[in-house]
């Protein structure tokens, strides 16, 4: 519901128009249904309220490639663009205001928006360059990292039930980006664990605080100590980085990983619904799986908003300027338009999809996404020999979430294949990526922090 501030100056379109709220229980539930009656009714572009605030909703599929592609430059992700804020009337304590305030690459234009980007670009390449040393390493502690969190889970013994959300999907990327970080183990461990606790809590004000502190730390230290690292290269390729720049840049990750986290979700509840992509899996055709379900259901379902430069007609609106705009990949992926053009039976999904954005701020880390994605689902089906959903597929919790359609938890029944007889390595549940400074943890002993905390997981604590 929209709050009397809005409609005591409805002097302008959007506000003047009956708001739906979007972010109901209906569309945690299927958030397709409330797009198609929200497209019924309006048609690419839709006005909404999103927790309490009026925004234009985009679902049409030319429409938010459009916006994407910015052709004009008429649309901004600065938030002083929006005129509803620089006019005082966005509540302070409105929830999505500090992610949308945050300066980082991802909310500038322009040649700031240029420079931060290229140093994304540049730090990224070398892991993402198929073949280069940096990628093989990093490809072989993924198939590791997989293992581990595998062994943790068959401590439970050979057949069980498991959350696949909570002890798989999600912790892997943050296993991964300890690896591009170029982390000592020690702080390694802290850093998952306040990872984990800024999205799902507890205490996730204290993790942010402390993340950004330990983000903040590592950059001076990169910069005094160069390493095979993100962080090191993304110096290298912007030296003008400050190390507070380098740091707001590096909290992005744990956004980015979370959308990973929740496409490899995606893909494994696909994987084992739906019995003609298990064998599609099973002769090694993984990536064309990845690609089907970002497409199907994306990962990351709607984008943090564009702001109008100017007036601009969109749909069957104008939109004013300053008005905001929300970005529905979902909506999009889902447009007649669009998805009535796939021939659905067709081998090869198409690539003109949204799901990794397009124009100036598309995802520079698309290559490595996806294949994180392919090696832990891959990995996953090669380890079990049996995994049955524990929950029919209309009872799975969603996390309700204005931008990621992402899986609470995805409890299965499992059973190991024979020739897995793992057992967690402590030691390598994370590994630097060589560490830097010489710290391995100080004794040089295998340090078991991080299986400790997959373990608690494990027992859902
Ligand atoms: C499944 C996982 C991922 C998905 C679906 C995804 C998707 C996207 C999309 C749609 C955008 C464009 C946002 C916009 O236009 O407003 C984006 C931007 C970005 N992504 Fe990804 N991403 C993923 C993983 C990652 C990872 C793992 C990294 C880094 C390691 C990353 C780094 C970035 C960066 C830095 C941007 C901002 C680019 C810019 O503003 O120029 N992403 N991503």
């Amino acid at each position: 519901m929209v709050s009397e501030r809005w409609s005591a100056s409805a002097v302008e379109g959007l506000i003047s128009l009956p708001l739906e709220s979007l972010l109901t229980r209906d569309y945690e539930a299927d958030p397709a249904l409330v797009h198609e009656r929200l497209r019924a009714r309006y048609g690419p572009v839709a006005p909404v309220d999103v927790l309490g605030v009026p925004v234009w909703f985009v679902l049409g599929y030319d429409e938010v490639l459009h916006i994407m592609q910015n052709a004009r430059d008429v649309w901004s992700k600065r938030v002083d663009h929006w005129r509803a804020y620089a006019e005082g009337r966005v509540p302070a304590d409105w929830p999505l205001l500090a992610l949308l305030r945050a300066d980082n690459s991802g909310f500038h234009d322009g040649e700031r928006h240029r420079g931060l980007r290229g140093a994304w670009i540049a730090g990224l390449r070398p892991f993402q360059e198929p073949g280069s040393e940096q990628a093989q390493r990093l490809e072989r502690a993924m198939v590791r990292y997989c293992d581990d969190l595998v062994g943790v889970m068959a401590e439970a013994g050979p057949t069980g039930r498991a959350d696949l959300a909570t002890q798989y999907g999600r912790p892997f990327p943050l296993l991964v980006a300890n690896h591009l970080l170029g982390l000592t183990i020690e702080r390694g461990e802290d850093m998952v664990e306040d990872q984990w606790r800024l999205l799902d809590g507890p205490d996730s004000a204290g993790a942010y605080q402390r993340l950004n502190a330990a983000l903040l730390e590592l950059a001076t230290a990169k910069r005094q100590r160069r390493g095979d690292d993100l962080p090191s290269y993304m110096i290298e390729a912007k030296p003008d980085l400050t190390d507070e720049e380098l740091a707001r840049e590096l909290m992005m990750l744990s956004g980015f990983l979370d959308f990973t986290g929740s496409l490899i979700c995606n893909v494994i509840l696909e994987a084992i619904t739906n019995p003609r992509l298990r064998e599609s899996v099973s002769v090694g055709a993984i990536e064309e799986v990845v690609n089907r379900v970002a497409l199907a259901n994306p990962a990351l379902a709607n984008l943090t908003f564009r702001y109008a430069r100017t007036d601009v007609k969109l749909g069957r609106f104008t939109i004013a300027a300053g008005d905001p705009v929300m970005l529905s990949i979902a909506g999009a992926h889902a447009d007649p338009r669009f998805a009535g053009a796939l021939a659905r039976d067709s081998v090869r999904s198409t690539r003109a999809h949204l799901a990794w954005g397009a124009g100036p701020h598309r995802c520079p880390s698309q290559r490595l996404a996806a294949q994180m994605s392919a090696i832990a689902v891959r990995r996953l089906l090669d380890r079990f020999s049996a995994l049955k959903p524990a929950l029919p597929a209309d009872q799975l919790p969603w996390r309700p979430s204005p931008f990621v359609r992402a899986l609470r938890s995805l409890p299965v029944h499992y059973e190991l294949s024979r020739s897995f007889a793992g057992t967690p390595r402590a030691e390598s549940a994370v590994e630097p990526s060589p560490p830097v400074g010489g710290e391995d943890g100080g004794d040089g002993r295998p340090r078991s922090g991080l299986v400790a905390f997959l373990r608690r997981l494990r027992r859902g604590q």
